[in-house]
Formats: C-alpha cells, structure tokens, sequence
C-alpha cells in the first residue's frame, strides 16, 4: 500500500516536471515567433527614423562601439553607423535583423548583428562606448549596462513610463516607474534625461556615463 502511494507520487511528480520543462522550452520560441511574425511585412514596424532623442543627442555621445539592445528592425543603430559608430545589434528576432541590415544597405553603411535570447544572455565587460536600448524591458539586463560600458562609456535608453497606461492598455510590468530610470543607473553620471507625454504617449529617456 505505503510502495504504491509512494509511486503514484513519483507518477505526480514526473508529469508536473515534464509539464513545466516542455513548457519553459516552448516559452522562448513563441517569443522568436511573435516577434518574426510582426516583422514579416515589408513595411518597418516602428519606422526607419531613429528616435528624436537620439538624433538631438548624437552629439554628446562618445565615437567607438556601440552594442544595440534588441535592435529590431534597425531604426537607431543604422542612424549611429550612418554618424561614424561602429554597430554591433543584438535581438532574438532574425527577421528583425535581417530588415536592419537592409536598412543599413539602403544608408551605405554596415553593422553587425547577432541573434541571442538577451534573457539568457552576459554582456562582456568593459567592452563598449554606447550601450544603446530603446523600448526593451529587461531590468536585470539593465543592471548589467555600466559593468559593460568602458570607462567614460555612455548608454542610452528609452522605454515607455508609467503614465503611457493613461493612454493604452499595456502590461503594467513593461512600463518604469516615476523616476525609476534615475535609479536603475544610480552609478553613472547623468547627462541627459527626460519624462516626454504628448497626451498620446508617455516615456522616459536617458543618457549617463560611467565614470573614468
Ligand atoms: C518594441 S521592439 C524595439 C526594437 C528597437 N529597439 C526599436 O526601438 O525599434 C522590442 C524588441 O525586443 C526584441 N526581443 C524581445 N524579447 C527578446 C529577447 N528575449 N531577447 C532578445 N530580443 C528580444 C524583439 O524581437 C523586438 O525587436
């Protein structure tokens, strides 16, 4: 009786690690999935512009590497490449990339890319002069920014903020909290920050730099 109770347990057991292991490893692809699928269109999803902030910016950030965090389709990292930078864009989407490289073809320059799942993913240390994120949220990622920064490094970020929910509906856990970028930097020097909400969108955006 205790002999069959016991493997009936086991039984339990086994289905539920198979359960969670089978899906821990479907997790991943689907997000491959989703974010291939929104890029089939020919058309660039967020655009081919770069971001207003950047462009106003550019001027105060450092030549060298620059490392793009999930750089989608391209649209800040071909503009960094088309001022002199020399771009390395990481993103688990490969369709993505391959619309970045496009962009960059049809702007006469080149990056590199790397297709990686940044959730599972270490930035090499002391190794750029630009880290560069733009509406990826990924806050233990983020604290990994200064570390891979060399000395006198500087990132650039920008994501949606807490009031952007006034506005759509969207993921709460995607948004920053009121001065949380200020924060989750603490260490770097900041250069440039703002809160922007047109009554359409609201997001927060950041330029700092990791001491000499
Ligand atoms: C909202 S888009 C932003 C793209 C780009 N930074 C921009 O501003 O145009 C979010 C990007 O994150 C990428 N992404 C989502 N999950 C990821 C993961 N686990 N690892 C790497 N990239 C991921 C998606 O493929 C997508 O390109």
């Amino acid at each position: 009786m205790k002999i069959s109770q016991q493997s009936k347990y086991l039984a339990v057991l086994t289905v539920f690690f198979f359960t969670c292991s089978v899906s821990s490893l479907l997790a991943k692809p689907k997000d491959k999935d989703r974010w291939n699928s929104k890029y089939e269109p020919e058309v660039y999803l967020f655009g081919e512009k770069p971001i207003p902030f950047l462009v106003d910016n550019v001027h105060l950030l450092r030549k060298g590497k620059v490392l793009d965090i999930a750089m989608g389709e391209g649209r800040n990292g071909v503009y960094l490449a088309t001022q002199g930078f020399e771009v390395l864009g990481l993103d688990i989407s490969e369709k993505g990339l391959e619309k970045a490289h496009n962009l960059a073809k049809k702007n006469k320059v080149t990056i590199k890319t790397k297709v990686v799942d940044l959730e599972s993913f270490t930035l090499e240390p002391s190794s750029y002069d630009v880290i560069l994120c733009t509406y990826y949220m990924q806050k233990d990622l983020f604290k990994q920014f200064q570390s891979a920064l060399k000395p006198g490094g500087m990132i650039v970020v920008e994501t949606y903020n807490v009031d952007y929910l006034k506005y759509v509906q969207f993921s709460r856990k995607w948004a920053l909290d009121t001065n949380e970028m200020l924060d989750i930097f603490k260490g770097l020097r900041v250069i440039r920050y703002q809160d922007y909400d047109d009554g359409k969108e609201a997001y927060s955006s950041i330029i700092a730099q990791k001491p000499e």
